[in-house]
């Protein structure tokens, strides 16, 4: 939510600086906007829209310098227009600053300032920082103090990168709340939201903590915290590389890692069998295993996606470890005073690692004492430091707004954990080996499923156009049916609703006519039958039916307008094979449609703000 990359070196900066935004460019895409010292002055060039209007916009201009902070915005306080886009100046024009975040007490700050005669442009909250640090200055402050009493002043949070006419070798970055790193170059230091925007230029990086500021200068840099001590950090080397983040040939991110999902997935098995043992082995777990056996509830907390992961994850535990588990939206869990023993686990799903809510919720598990443990994708990420233990999804970046393969690699790492568990208490050797035969099997069936694109594309012909859209599914399926009804919403603007198969009778019924395409999973399972009747009281109604079913099934054929077959596999894995034509059917008609698949409108990668 939002992207903010900073540099100070040797280079002119500008197409360093626009090429990071543009790798940063999925956490916000309103407005952006870049700003350079240059000659003893800020020049700035702001743009509404996709960074692509920015790029033109400088085409032509003279605009470079060896020191700049650039920001591409996803709004919060200010609609999305030039005034309100970031960087954003005092009335001197003497700082600029970019922030990821929200200043909450903003309104009290900006009444103040302008008593005190500081002109505000811009309707947004960010807009005090850079009042506040310049006032600090004109006090007598340096840069850095001027950031650090800034930093005690404001309540919020905020990733911020600062520079100033009066040192201009100088560049100040802190955060709280809003992630923040730095890659170390040679003479040469960039400052970004996260390592999409550094890794083309170093892989050495250095992770931010939540009250903490950053002096740079192109040879040198020195780390504090609000309470003026000097930390030592360690730098982290960054494992992956740009390919990772380019699109390899496919037209949107989206369709390259809906395909990369057998590789994924398979990675995220990598290395975790214990076939002697027929169980599981996670390495991150390892340190907390002894208070993870004795764990009487777990409570799963998560957004979005990662909350459909969370409630197979829910399904898992129950069914495979017989440990009774919650599952809780981050958002409301973080508010609504939850009770939690020190005996509980929670465990946080996210994907980026820095969901605003997610980490709320992570804090107050801890300050109540329990264990806690993530299941993150983003190594290094502010909810993988801050768990007691977790385990890595090593799906490699997921650029494309709309999650796909985090989904299935989160799916993935829930059935090795609940395999880990359910050996630990009573699972028998031989279900143990059972399940990693189908865990090992999965890569394979999902490179069948692509074979099925024709029919999705004839689905997705058919109803381009659609005003809604139904998924139904039961057990298992259930959540995978939210899924699949969320990515179809998120990226092609279709209404479209996840139910319960069964409960379909207690209102979304009244909705079926001809028109209204309905999807069930009806894969062969315990209520393979009852589905099949939930799949004739939409016929009755005239509802157009789409079945994902498993091989094979021949009846079903005969029920339903349109099947699309996925190999067979046990219950509790169906969800990582049925969601894979869900999510390809979402992105045709994305297409059809001429939406941006990557880059739907209002949403945001990574929500860094509650
Ligand atoms: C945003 C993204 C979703 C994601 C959710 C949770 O809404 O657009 O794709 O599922 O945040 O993100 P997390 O990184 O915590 O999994």
């Amino acid at each position: 939510m939002c992207g903010i990359v900073g540099y100070i070196g040797k280079k002119n900066s500008k197409c360093l600086l626009m090429e990071g935004l543009k790798r940063l460019e999925y956490r916000g895409y309103d407005s952006s906007g870049i700003a350079m010292l240059n000659d003893g002055h800020i020049i700035c060039c702001k743009a509404v829209g996709k960074i692509s209007n920015l790029e033109s916009k400088l085409q032509n201009a003279d605009f470079d310098s060896n020191i700049g902070i650039a920001h591409t915005r996803w709004a919060t306080h200010g609609e999305p227009n030039e005034v309100n886009a970031h960087p954003h100046t005092d009335s001197k024009n003497q700082v600029a600053v970019v922030h990821n975040g929200i200043i909450e007490n903003y309104a009290e700050l900006k009444k103040d300032l302008q008593k005190k005669g500081c002109v505000f442009k811009s309707a947004t909250d960010s807009e005090v920082l850079a009042h506040l640090i310049a006032m600090f200055i004109d006090e007598g402050c340096g840069l850095e103090e001027a950031v650090r009493r800034t930093m005690e002043q404001i309540e919020g949070t905020y990733g911020m990168a600062v520079i100033c006419v009066k040192y201009p070798n100088k560049m100040v970055a802190a955060r709280n709340g809003s992630p923040l790193i730095v890659g170390l170059g040679d003479d040469e230091f960039i400052v970004a939201s996260d390592a999409s925007a550094v890794v083309e230029h170093t892989r050495q990086i250095i992770y931010l903590n939540d009250h903490e500021l950053i002096t740079l200068n192109s040879q040198d840099y020195i780390i504090k915290t609000i309470q003026d001590i000097h930390v030592h950090k360690s730098v982290d080397n960054i494992d992956w590389d740009l390919g990772k983040i380019e699109k390899a040939g496919y037209p949107h991110f989206m369709l390259k890692e809906i395909f990369e999902q057998p590789e994924s997935i398979h990675n995220a098995m990598r290395g975790r069998f214990d076939d002697e043992e027929c169980t599981a082995h996670l390495g991150g777990l390892q340190k907390v295993k002894d208070r993870l056996r004795k764990t009487k509830r777990i409570i799963i907390s998560a957004c979005g996606t990662s909350w459909h992961s969370a409630l197979i994850g829910e399904y898992l535990f129950e069914d495979l470890a017989q440990i009774p588990t919650e599952v809780e939206y981050a958002s409301e869990f973080r508010y609504r005073n939850p009770i939690i023993y020190e005996d509980d686990t929670v465990l946080l799903i996210t994907q980026s690692g820095e969901t605003a809510d997610t980490l709320a919720a992570l804090r107050e598990a801890k300050r109540k004492g329990a264990l806690t443990l993530a299941i993150c994708n983003v190594v290094g990420s502010t909810i993988a430091r801050e768990s007691d233990a977790g385990v890595y999804l090593h799906a490699g970046p997921e650029i494309g707004v709309a999650s796909t393969k985090a989904f299935t690699s989160q799916l993935t790492v829930l059935s090795l954990a609940a395999l880990m568990l359910g050996r630990m208490h009573n699972m028998s050797p031989v279900q143990g080996e059972r399940i990693i035969t189908a865990l090992r099997n999965l890569p394979f069936q999902i490179e069948q499923i692509f074979k099925a694109d024709k029919i999705i594309k004839e689905i997705a012909e058919r109803f381009t156009y659609a005003q809604n859209f139904l998924y139904l599914g039961r057990g298992y399926n259930f959540p995978a049916a939210l899924e699949g009804a969320l990515k179809l919403k998120e990226i092609s603007y279709i209404h479209a609703e996840g139910y319960p198969a069964a409960e379909m009778k207690h209102g979304p019924i009244a909705l079926i006519n001809e028109s209204m395409p309905v999807v069930f999973i009806a894969t062969q399972d315990a209520i393979y039958d009852k589905v099949i009747s939930n799949i004739e009281e939409v016929k009755a109604r005239k509802g157009y039916v789409i079945a994902i079913a498993t091989e094979g099934d021949e009846k079903i054929s005969q029920k339903a307008d349109k099947v699309i077959y996925i190999p067979d596999t046990l219950p509790f894995l169906v969800p990582i094979l049925s969601v894979i034509p869900l999510q390809l059917l979402a992105y045709y008609i994305a297409i059809l449609k001429g939406c941006n698949v990557d880059q739907p409108r209002n949403l945001a990668k990574s929500v860094t703000v509650e």
